[in-house]
């Protein structure tokens, strides 16, 4: 070992630490990260002063004040709180009689983890999205690990990613096959851990994005049929291998009453249909939604947002003159070409 401490690379190291790292700045960086206390609310908390036994009368200070008098100095030195609420959080330190600053601490009060609810989505045959939300308030930061196992027991856990800011975690390439999964969920936190588990079946949560891109055409020459073209959801991939199938429905906007087609899909990259018997004169409220065509316990997706659109008009003889109006519109925009 002495040979190696004075290598020229190990003394250099030495250093650069040494450098870089005042000795009193190291230490109350560590200080800092080391006497945090976390305390659970509406429980009594103790803060000792210090790790050793003090003898001396100390008194304490709350973020710079003295402390609240119902709370109390033990003989030893250290502090009780009764039953904390928020407002006990904070910086407490404590001093000798000659008010020399013997010992600081940060208390960061909240709760354990309660259960999580969680919730899962399916959007193709290769990726589950799993998220949670806390049933209790924890008002502390946590941690996140989870489980995503299928019924047999020899079936290797799937690794969810998880991002915690979030909370959510992604499982890509599920053994969708099994038609049971277990998800668990631990939270983790300064105060204790809890494990919640969903059990879900994969085949009934798949539920695609909805349609996209969803255009009405009006028919040139009918005055009640109108074409709406639409695109498969982004997430769904093109494969012949999973078809979807299509639920559309239109209504003139404003009608509570829709008409309903179903429709599967075809094997182009833009599916379609002609409404024969839209609403004439009359703007038409078309949306579709699309469904795993193989799985019949899967789920409809959403509706796409609505879409418009009135069928051609026509002319109505005497009404209109086709042969004044371009005229006239020629007449009023004379003046702009200049
Ligand atoms: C807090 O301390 C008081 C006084 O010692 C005691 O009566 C009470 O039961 C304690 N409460 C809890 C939640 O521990
Ligand atoms: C001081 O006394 C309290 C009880 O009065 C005890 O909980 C605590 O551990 C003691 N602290 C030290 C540093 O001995
Ligand atoms: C003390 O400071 C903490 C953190 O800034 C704050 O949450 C708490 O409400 C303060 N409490 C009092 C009594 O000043
Ligand atoms: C807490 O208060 C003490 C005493 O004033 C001070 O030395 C220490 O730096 C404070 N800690 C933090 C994290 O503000
Ligand atoms: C998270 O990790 C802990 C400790 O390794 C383990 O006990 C727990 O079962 C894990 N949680 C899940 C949901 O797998
Ligand atoms: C499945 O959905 C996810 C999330 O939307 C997407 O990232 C992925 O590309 C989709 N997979 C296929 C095969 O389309």
């Amino acid at each position: 070992m002495p040979g190696l401490l004075s290598s020229p690379v190990c003394l250099t190291v030495i250093w650069f630490l040494s450098w870089s790292l005042p000795p009193s700045r190291a230490q109350i960086w560590s200080d800092e990260v080391s006497d945090v206390q976390f305390g659970r609310l509406e429980s009594n908390v103790t803060l000792a002063c210090g790790k050793s036994q003090i003898s001396v009368p100390v008194v304490w200070r709350h973020n710079h004040s003295s402390v609240s008098s119902w709370h109390q100095v033990t003989f030893n030195g250290s502090l009780v709180l009764f039953l904390v609420d928020q407002s006990a959080q904070g910086n407490y330190s404590c001093y000798d009689d000659s008010g020399l600053l013997l010992h600081s601490v940060i208390l960061r009060l909240g709760y354990p983890p309660g259960l999580l609810s969680i919730s899962c989505r399916v959007p193709n045959h290769t990726f589950v999205r799993c998220t949670w939300k806390d049933s209790v308030k924890t008002f502390l930061p946590a941690k996140y690990n989870t489980s995503f196992r299928g019924k047999e027991e020899k079936e290797p856990t799937k690794v969810c990613i998880v991002d915690s800011t979030n909370r959510r975690c992604v499982v890509e390439d599920p053994a969708f096959w099994q038609t049971i999964h277990t998800f668990g969920v631990t939270e983790t936190n300064a105060l204790g851990s809890q494990t919640s588990y969903r059990r879900i079946r994969l085949n009934e949560l798949l539920k695609p994005d909805p349609p996209r891109s969803v255009f009405i055409e009006e028919v040139e020459g009918n005055p009640s049929k109108l074409w709406v073209t639409w695109k498969n959801p982004s997430s769904w991939p093109e494969d012949p291998l999973f078809p979807l199938r299509f639920h559309i429905r239109y209504r003139p906007q404003g009608s509570m009453h829709w008409s309903e087609v179903i429709q599967k899909q075809m094997m182009t990259e833009e599916n379609s249909i002609e409404i024969p018997d839209a609403t004439p004169h009359h703007s038409n409220q078309v949306q579709v939604r699309a469904r795993d065509d193989v799985s019949p316990e899967s789920q409809w997706s959403e509706w796409s947002a609505p879409s418009f659109r009135t069928p051609w008009r026509g002319n109505k003889p005497g009404v209109c003159c086709m042969n004044v109006m371009p005229v006239v519109i020629t007449f009023i925009q004379f003046p702009h070409y200049h």
